[in-house]
């Protein structure tokens, strides 16, 4: 990893890319802003993005583009089957993970559903470090259960604990017999664990999973999506990997993972997805349900460019320089915000910056929602757009009681080679503006509440008028400011 110093003390994060292509923002004055997010259903998924200055919802399919894969996207082969441009991308799957077989499927969610109907039956669980929203739904959907082993370490939010995404393997051996291995549906290891603050797992966590795995004859599953920035904790965390090159470990990964499938939206900075093994069974047992749930073989529900603009982003996401953009850029996030006492889940992850909403709004109740009032909060405060991750993304129960979050996270996502750091200070700004003003933050509650992913487009609506009063504050405090 090539080292770069500034001479002064500040030593912030360099980029090793330049903007080439702008798309112009718009801040709206504060009274628009709390217009604006009641209008959502103060559910920041609900927002239009041309409302929006500073959109930190996510990572997924809005990373920057680099001028290659937007020229390989030119060259795309139009074919309902047997198009080139899969090929190409077969080709850089070989290179890039050393797997034969592939099937493509429209993003990660698709590669979840697929690989939940070709292992997951009813009564069987699925064990994994922690759940994700979409895998999670996928797998109850059909009968199945989730079971999460990540270590104690995992859930605790602020910490020095480098790897706090592995699985605790003592347990993970444990219920595999307790269950009986064939009642194991997979295990699946999520790199970059997304729902407890974008957290790395260790090389030697993964490998000692697979052999648990391969000793009871369950298959292993790694969800590569937050690869990228799991490899960069890798190098910098794990002094047996400090040597590895990058293609070194995905290639030590896909030798010993039975399935690795991944969203391109995040991993390759483009859109589509794709399920990778070496096993021929495996792979032709999943195979069917392409034609069925996604499109041929050779395209998988992703149209072609994409699959171009997903060929060159898996080569780049060998390149140091270009995964260190992200990671580096959180790090400053978390640490400006942390110096001045904002509760941060730490160390600093991938994917974004996560607040700490359980701390931010101690008194506030898990069923008032406290992440997403927050988010609500941040938008009005700045024209930011985070995402829940806490109680409201979670199901309930089926006897309709809340499953509370163990952790209640407010989501500063971190789109890759997207933001400048002048950007990042001003969320650091508005944040610490929120902090001060914590204790004007008030809870929300449901106007409508749907029955599946409901954080996706349920509408809330808040207790009292704390909204009014955070923006009186805000005119208080910035005068004539957007
Ligand atoms: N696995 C992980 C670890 C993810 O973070 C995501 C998506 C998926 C699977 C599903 O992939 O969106 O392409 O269908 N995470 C996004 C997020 C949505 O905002 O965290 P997808």
């Amino acid at each position: 990893m090539p080292v770069k110093f500034y001479r002064s003390e500040n030593q912030v994060p360099l980029e090793m890319h330049k903007v080439r292509v702008v798309q112009k923002l718009f801040l709206h004055p504060v009274e628009e802003r709390l217009r604006l997010i009641q209008e959502a259903g103060n559910n920041t998924f609900l927002l239009h993005n041309k409302d929006i200055y500073m959109d930190m919802l996510t990572d997924s399919g809005v990373n920057a583009m680099s001028d290659l894969q937007t020229a390989a996207m030119h060259r795309a082969d139009d074919a309902y089957a047997g198009s080139e441009s899969f090929y190409r991308f077969k080709e850089a799957v070989e290179e890039v993970f050393g797997c034969k077989y592939v099937l493509p499927a429209h993003q990660g969610r698709a590669c979840e559903n697929i690989l939940a109907e070709s292992f997951v039956k009813p009564g069987k669980v699925a064990l994994m470090n922690f759940h994700f929203t979409t895998t999670k739904a996928h797998i109850t959907r059909l009968g199945g259960r989730v079971e999460e082993l990540v270590k104690p370490e995992g859930l605790v939010p602020e910490s020095d604990v480098p790897f706090k995404g592995d699985i605790n393997l003592e347990q993970l051996r444990a219920r595999i017999e307790e269950l009986g291995p064939e009642n194991v549906a997979f295990v699946r290891v999520e790199a970059g664990t997304n729902l407890i603050g974008g957290q790395p797992v260790s090389l030697e966590n993964m490998l000692a999973v697979t052999d648990i795995c391969h000793e009871y004859g369950v298959p292993s599953v790694l969800d590569a999506s937050l690869l990228q920035d799991n490899i960069y904790f890798m190098k910098m965390r794990e002094a047996a990997c400090k040597y590895m090159s990058v293609k070194d470990i995905y290639h030590l990964l896909a030798v010993r993972m039975d399935i690795i499938y991944f969203s391109a939206r995040k991993l390759g900075f483009a859109r589509g997805g794709a399920i990778i093994t070496h096993n021929k069974k495996i792979h032709e047992s999943m195979m069917q349900f392409v034609p069925l749930y996604e499109g041929f073989l050779t395209y998988g529900g992703i149209d072609v460019r994409s699959i171009e603009a997903m060929t060159q982003g898996l080569y780049e996401s060998l390149d140091m320089e270009y995964l260190c953009q992200g990671p580096e850029f959180i790090e400053y996030l978390v640490k400006e915000l942390t110096d001045y006492g904002v509760p941060m889940i730490t160390p600093a992850g991938g994917l974004g910056a996560h607040i700490n909403a359980q701390a931010f709004v101690p008194d506030m109740p898990h069923n008032e929602y406290p992440a997403a009032a927050v988010a609500a909060a941040m938008f009005i405060a700045g024209g930011i757009r985070p995402m829940e991750r806490g109680t409201l993304s979670e199901q309930r129960e089926p006897d309709g009681t809340e499953r509370y979050a163990e952790l209640e996270l407010c989501r500063l996502a971190v789109p890759r080679r997207v933001f400048t750091l002048s950007q990042i200070k001003y969320v650091a700004d508005r944040v610490k503006w929120l902090w001060d003003n914590r204790n004007l933050i008030g809870g929300l509650e449901w106007t409508m509440e749907p029955p599946v992913l409901r954080f996706f487009y349920g509408t809330l609506k808040q207790k009292g008028r704390w909204q009014e009063d955070l923006v009186e504050k805000f005119r208080q405090d910035f005068g004539d400011s957007l």
